[in-house]
C-alpha cells in the first residue's frame, strides 16, 4: 500500500479538493486497493467543517463529491503513516518541515513539483481571492504527475 497525504492551511479548499481529484484518478485508474489517499490542514481553523462550498461546488461541477470529507489537522505522526506528504504552498512546506520527525524530510514534496507547470511552485490560496477553478485545473495536473511518478517508483 502506497499512502499519500495533501495538505494546505485550512484543510477546506486545496487539500481536500486534491485528495477528491486523485482519488478520482486512482480509481479510474482501478488502483483503489493500492493507494490510500487523505488530507489535512497545518492550521486547526477548520477541524471538523466540510470543504467551503465553493471548493465543493467546484469538484461537483467536474463529478467529484467532497461533501463528506472533514478537515483534521496534520501531526508529526502524518510522516511516519504516509509515504508522500505533499504541501500546497511554499508557507505549508515550511510549517510540515517544523514537526517533520530527523529522517522523513523524503517524504515531503511540494505538490507542483510532479506538475510541468513552469516556474510554478505554489498552489494559490482560494479563499480570499477566489480561483476555484484554475485552482482545480493546477490539482489535475499535478494529480497525473504524481501518480505517474508512484506507478514508476512502486512498480504498479
Ligand atoms: P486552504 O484555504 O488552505 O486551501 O484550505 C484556506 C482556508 C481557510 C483559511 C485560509 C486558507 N482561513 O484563513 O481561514
Amino acid at each position: 500500500m502506497v499512502r499519500v497525504v495533501f495538505v494546505c492551511l485550512g484543510n477546506i479548499c486545496r487539500s481536500p479538493t486534491a485528495e477528491g481529484v486523485f482519488r478520482h484518478l486512482v480509481e479510474q485508474q482501478g488502483l483503489a486497493d493500492q493507494i490510500e489517499v487523505d488530507s489535512s490542514g497545518t492550521s486547526a481553523w477548520h477541524v471538523g467543517e466540510a470543504p467551503d462550498s465553493r471548493a465543493q461546488s467546484t469538484a461537483r461541477g467536474r463529478g467529484i463529491d467532497l461533501s463528506r470529507l472533514r478537515a483534521r489537522q496534520a501531526i508529526s505522526a502524518d510522516f511516519e503513516a504516509f509515504d508522500y506528504v505533499l504541501a500546497m504552498d511554499s508557507a505549508n512546506y515550511d510549517d510540515l518541515r517544523d514537526i517533520c520527525p530527523p529522517g522523513r524530510e523524503d517524504r515531503l514534496h511540494l505538490f507542483l513539483s510532479f506538475a510541468p507547470l513552469q516556474g510554478l511552485t505554489d498552489v494559490p490560496d482560494p479563499y480570499y481571492n477566489d480561483g476555484f477553478d484554475r485552482v482545480f485545473d493546477m490539482l489535475e495536473v499535478a494529480s497525473r504527475g504524481l501518480l505517474a511518478d508512484i506507478c514508476e517508483r512502486h512498480g504498479l
